[in-house]
């Protein structure tokens, strides 16, 4: 099998289960070192635990290279230590995908505002963050070396971000389609200063069909 990202560092959201774990394997497989987030809560979001491990493990298995990181990406300064951690670990970053997400689904009449902050801070700023932190990065090994860097951002949406809702999910919907915004603005960003400089960042949103909450049996 060919190996499309020898040499490549990659930063996977929310990889210690479900379809987080599916791009982190997956990149691991063609030849990418990964950095593993996840904060190793609840499906809505709550405790903390060490998921990661797991699919570090699993890599390592299947012989690749692999380390884990238990930030929160909704914490700007986390999300920063994330990107920093793997720089310090592989030496740079070349891919990142926000994956990270939890479910608080509920019709708006009885929609708690903790559910909708809740969402909101996990999909859009723990999307937004590690973007901002990745893209920090990028101009700078750009302006270090002069060399193209060809930064890549991947986000996991959701079909209700392109309109197609189920019930239960306004502030879900609403983040998802922030997601699109601020990955085509950033995408713009890049492709005059960033390009410029001999960097782009392309974002490509995934949107993710099927029932939340039951992850795929990687
Ligand atoms: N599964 C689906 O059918 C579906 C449909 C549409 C969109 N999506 C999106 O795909 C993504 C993955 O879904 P899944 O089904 O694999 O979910 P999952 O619950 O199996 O995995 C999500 C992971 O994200 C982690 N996480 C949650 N909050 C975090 C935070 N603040 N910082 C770091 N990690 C955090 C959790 O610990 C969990 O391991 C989510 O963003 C979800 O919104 C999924």
């Amino acid at each position: 099998m060919s190996r499309l990202l020898e040499g490549k560092v990659a930063v996977v959201t929310g990889a210690g289960q479900g379809i987080g774990r599916g791009h982190a394997l997956e990149l691991a497989k063609h030849g990418a070192k990964v950095l593993v987030n996840d904060l190793g809560s609840s499906v809505h979001g709550e405790g903390t635990g060490r998921a990661a491990d797991d699919t570090v493990a699993l890599i390592v298995e299947r012989g690749g290279e692999a380390a884990a990181n238990y930030a929160n990406v909704a914490d700007y300064a986390a999300a920063g230590e994330m990107v920093a951690q793997a720089v310090d670990t592989f030496g740079q970053l070349d891919i990142l995908v926000n994956n990270a997400g939890i479910v608080r689904d509920s019709a708006i009449w009885n929609m708690d505002e903790a559910d909708f902050d809740s969402v909101i801070a996990v999909h859009l700023k723990g999307a937004w963050a590690p973007s901002k932190h990745a893209a920090v990065h990028w101009r700078e090994r750009n302006k270090a070396n002069g060399a193209p860097v060809g930064g890549r951002i991947i986000n996991t949406t959701s079909p209700s971000g392109i309109g197609c809702h189920s019930i239960g999910v306004s502030h879900h919907a609403g983040s998802r389609a922030s997601n699109s915004a601020a990955s085509n603005a950033a995408h713009r960003e890049s492709a005059s200063a960033l390009a410029r400089a001999g960097g782009r960042l392309e974002p490509v949103d995934l949107a993710i069909h099927g029932e939340l909450i039951d992850s795929a049996d990687f």
